[in-house]
């Protein structure tokens, strides 16, 4: 059984999609599984609106903004491996759990639309993924239509994310008239031949140079002396490099029909890395082979509204899981029985009976598991906690029912256990208006909704002008409240946060005080 966790982990490749809302993360997700012939036809898989066979019942404002907020892992195989494709939330207002995925995964796709470049949000998921020492494979979506030039591309992720991209494939026809890659390690030409719709896979033919100058005249010439330039420029493909995070390797492509999808796969299964031992919280990394090990990465209630049951999903890093095993919660030491395990994507449920490194299991009924938490069996592990990020926006929460102050401070702890916000407290502001922290403002608004609806507490949230924190200890607490434009607060986790309405209360504070305590808290821009 032993040997099997290893063999089945190196098989593994668990990854992220990282992209700015709209460059093609659920064509492209779609794509994948339609390679992976998972699904027969394009869209069934994610929730995401007016999309055919779509559906949805996650939450209300899932619904009416045509966001996926739930996320979870779609497994697939793929000539013999196994694929893990851990979701992102792909809507516009940054989440903690945005960043929480990317603790669970070995490796991630960045996808960039080939007329807009590189976008805001890919380059902070970006800066995530170089924090955590995630390598970074590029894929420039939508060739299909016009865009910027191939090589200013290049430049732009050079110049935005400071990583050498050495081109696997290059395009062949400019970006509106794509005709398929050139493959520049084997020298070859990949023709591609459009589908309606790119619903059913894409073709492709291989050909030799001769026959792609032939066939494709100026168009192969151009690519094939970009190419050699490229070459010149020693923007080859390393390894090692790639796994030091100092290059990423380049695809083109067009989700929506189907091109350089397999390209993807075929480089994920190659050079991605697979699940390794992962240090524990004292840097001792656990053998893959060891019994059975996993970290809570993400905690999820109310996903389906006709079971308000809560997932605690795990990625797992030694051992084999077995569902009806009996594993140790390494916070508390209580056992927890893992009964009923699932896979979960998009509205898609199904037991999963057997697991090994790099997979997500969504473990139901987990009401005492918290994110960053640890379990094992009899040998035991504590992974490193995941960082929460510096929030930026703050809100003070009332229940508007005074009478329902009960259910009020449920939800508000449960909202807090699954790191939905961070709650902060002080003794001034009392435990009937905490203030609740968020690194994007539409947390507030699944907490506000969730409230309401799942914990029957209307709340009003009054949002507060803070927009920075940073963390200090007792004494200087004292200090910083004396201070206009300053408060300190607990969050759950016991360390005091100073909020400062601006960076100019935050200067002026220093320059008073320079020997003040404030430390940044992990930014998720660091
Ligand atoms: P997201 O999850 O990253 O937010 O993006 P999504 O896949 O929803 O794609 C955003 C839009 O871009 C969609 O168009 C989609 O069809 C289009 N798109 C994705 N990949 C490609 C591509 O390779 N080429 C071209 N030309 N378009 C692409 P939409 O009009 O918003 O929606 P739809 O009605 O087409 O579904």
């Amino acid at each position: 059984m032993t040997t099997t966790a290893r063999e089945e982990a190196a098989r593994r490749r668990t990854f992220a999609v990282i992209s700015h809302p709209d460059a093609g993360k659920s064509t492209l997700t779609e794509a994948l599984a339609l390679h992976a012939r998972v699904i027969n036809e394009a869209g069934a898989i994610h929730g995401k609106a007016g999309r055919k066979s779509t559906v949805s019942d996650w939450m209300d404002i899932e619904k009416a903004r045509g966001i996926s907020i739930s996320s979870a892992a779609l497994q697939f195989t793929y000539d013999g491996a196994v694929v893990n494709l851990v979701d992102t939330p792909g809507h516009a207002d940054f989440s903690e759990d945005t960043y929480r995925v990317l603790a669970a995964v070995d490796s991630a796709v960045m996808l960039v639309d080939a007329a807009k470049g590189m976008e805001p949000q890919t380059l902070k998921l970006f800066q995530v993924c170089r924090h955590r020492g995630i390598p970074v494979l590029t894929v420039i979506n939508k060739w299909d239509r016009p865009g910027l030039e191939a090589l200013q591309l290049m430049d732009e992720v050079r110049d935005k994310t400071g990583l050498e991209p050495t081109p696997l494939t290059w395009p062949v026809g400019i970006a509106g008239d794509f005709r398929g890659v050139l493959d520049r390690r084997a020298g070859d030409f990949i023709k591609f031949t459009r589908t309606a719709g790119g619903a059913t896979v894409a073709p492709e033919q291989r050909m030799t140079a001769e026959q792609a100058a032939e066939s494709e005249g100026d168009a192969w010439t151009f690519a094939a002396e970009e190419s050699e330039l490229l070459e010149a420029m020693g923007q080859g493909h390393d390894q090692d490099s790639f796994l030091a995070g100092k290059t990423t390797p380049v695809l083109f492509g067009s989700a929506v029909l189907n091109f350089g999808v397999r390209q993807l796969l075929d480089t994920l299964l190659e050079l991605a890395p697979p699940p390794g031992p992962r240090p524990d919280e004292k840097g001792e990394p656990r053998p893959l082979e060891k019994p059975f090990s996993a970290f809570v990465f993400k905690v999820q209630a109310g996903m389906d509204s006709a079971h308000r049951d809560r997932l605690a999903f795990v990625r797992i890093c030694s051992g084999v899981f077995e569902r009806g095993s009996v594993v140790t919660h390494a916070s508390t030491g209580k056992p927890f029985a893992t009964k009923y395990a699932q896979q979960v994507f998009g509205r898609e449920r199904s037991t999963v009976d057997l697991a090994y490194p790099g997979d997500v299991v969504g473990l139901v009924n987990a009401s005492s598991l918290r994110v960053g938490d640890s379990l094992y069996i009899d040998e035991p592990v504590t992974y490193p906690p995941i960082p929460s990020f510096a929030p930026e926006h703050f809100a003070v929460v009332r229940a508007k029912d005074s009478g329902r102050y009960k259910q009020f401070r449920r939800g508000i702890e449960q909202l807090e256990q699954e790191g939905v916000v961070q709650v902060l407290r002080s003794d001034l502001r009392g435990d009937q208006a905490p203030v609740l922290a968020a690194v994007g403002p539409m947390q507030f608004e699944v907490a506000t909704h969730r409230m309401e609806h799942e914990f029957t507490a209307p709340v009003a949230m009054d949002r507060l002008e803070y927009t920075l924190a940073r963390r200090t200890d007792r004494t200087w607490a004292k200090v910083l409240d004396r201070e206009s434009g300053v408060e300190v607060l607990e969050r759950g986790d016991g360390e005091l946060l100073a909020l400062f309405a601006g960076s100019w209360r935050l200067n002026r504070v220093l320059r008073d005080h320079p020997d003040v305590l404030l430390e940044p808290l992990v930014a998720a821009t660091d």
